[in-house]
């Protein structure tokens, strides 16, 4: 069971430092036209001195602001992240440390980029059996820390940034029907390694540093597959009231593109902002959710379906009633 929860506060981070295709033709055999043809994407915002800390903290600042809550009445905080600059503690126990706030629970959770709508979920859930009546859900992500920036195939598709949510407990659910997939990676479609350090006992050599590997094409098939899945399973679950706004993981204008041909939604009904953020894993859904607010696409009364997927192989799907 999920708690009567509303999204009573919202915002985004992003690093300074805006980084365009053509800066990328420098780096490795690219083209502006390439990139934008096969993704969508024209800029990407890349950390110089900022982390998944400063990123996430920031955005949850502001979301606590824009909510109206006092931050000592947050009781739990869900990360999720998988390129926090610590194993522990917890970025999200980092960015209580950060924001000051008293007495909360705190944890991360790892999904890649399905991790902030699985996040989200987790939260309502536990709101309801530990009686919570507000909680953070944060996704921070400093990906260009893990792409091999010699990888034409790879580096073009990633950026940096931060979203936040404040969840608070309200007389009417307005989150419901709450769906999350997972699938095994057996042909290791998109992979990120750690590095495994020699120890006396066993492992005798170092590995290299690890970076993110990905088959495209074989995450295009999934991702289309199972987001045009969880949309549909999310419209039956809705019955009578339909959501007539999704909010999708942004990895690929073209995924988005395949659905739409096979589904009966409309182009106009899908928000994309991947041209401006790239890839930014499992932030790209409270970052596009906070883009659609302030930019007005997203209205108080509006049923949104919000859908990620990502590595594991994982999906979530949640339904939103904005309220703000
Ligand atoms: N610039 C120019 N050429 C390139 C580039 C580049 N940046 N990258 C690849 N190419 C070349 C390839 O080498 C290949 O050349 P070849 O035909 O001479 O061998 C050609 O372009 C076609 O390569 P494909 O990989 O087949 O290109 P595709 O059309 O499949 O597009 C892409 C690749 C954009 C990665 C696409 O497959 C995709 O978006 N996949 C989904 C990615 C995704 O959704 N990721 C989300 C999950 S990530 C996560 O969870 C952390």
């Amino acid at each position: 069971m999920i708690a009567p929860v509303e999204i009573a506060g919202i915002a985004k981070s992003l690093p300074k430092k805006i980084v365009s295709n053509y800066e990328l033709e420098k780096l490795v055999d690219t083209s502006d036209e390439w990139i934008t043809k096969r993704t969508g994407i024209s800029t990407r915002h890349i950390a110089t001195d900022e982390t998944t800390v400063s990123l996430g903290s920031d955005a949850a600042a502001r979301a606590l602001d824009m909510a109206c809550v006092d931050k000592n009445d947050i009781r739990l905080i869900i990360a999720s992240t998988f390129t926090c600059e610590s194993a522990t503690p917890a970025l999200a126990s980092l960015i209580q440390k950060e924001l000051d706030i008293d007495n909360c629970a705190c944890m991360d959770l790892s999904a890649g980029c399905t991790g902030f709508v699985y996040a989200l979920i987790t939260a309502a859930s536990l709101m309801e059996t530990l009686h919570i009546n507000c909680a953070l859900v944060v996704a921070s992500e400093v990906l260009s820390s893990y792409v091999d920036w010699t990888d034409r195939a790879t580096c073009v598709l990633f950026g940096d940034g931060a979203g936040a949510v404040v969840l608070k407990r309200s007389a009417k659910a307005q989150m419901h029907y709450p769906v999350m997939s997972g699938t095994p990676d057996r042909e290791k479609v998109i992979i990120l390694d750690k590095e495994i350090k020699a120890i006396p006992f066993g492992n005798s050599s170092t590995t290299e540093p690890q970076y993110l590997k990905m088959k495209g094409s074989e995450v295009f098939t999934y991702a289309t597959g199972v987001v045009e899945q969880t949309l549909k399973k999310l419209l039956d679950m809705c019955g009578d009231t339909p959501f007539t706004k999704v909010i999708p993981h942004q990895a690929n204008e073209k995924i988005i593109d395949y659905v739409i041909r096979k589904m009966d939604i409309g182009r106009e009904q899908f928000f994309l902002d991947i041209d401006k953020y790239a890839n930014t894993s499992s932030a790209t859904v409270p970052i596009a959710m906070c883009d659609a607010y302030e930019q007005g696409w997203l209205k108080k009364g509006d049923r949104a379906a919000l859908v990620g997927f990502g590595s594991g192989l994982t999906c979530g799907g949640v339904v939103i009633d904005w309220t703000i």
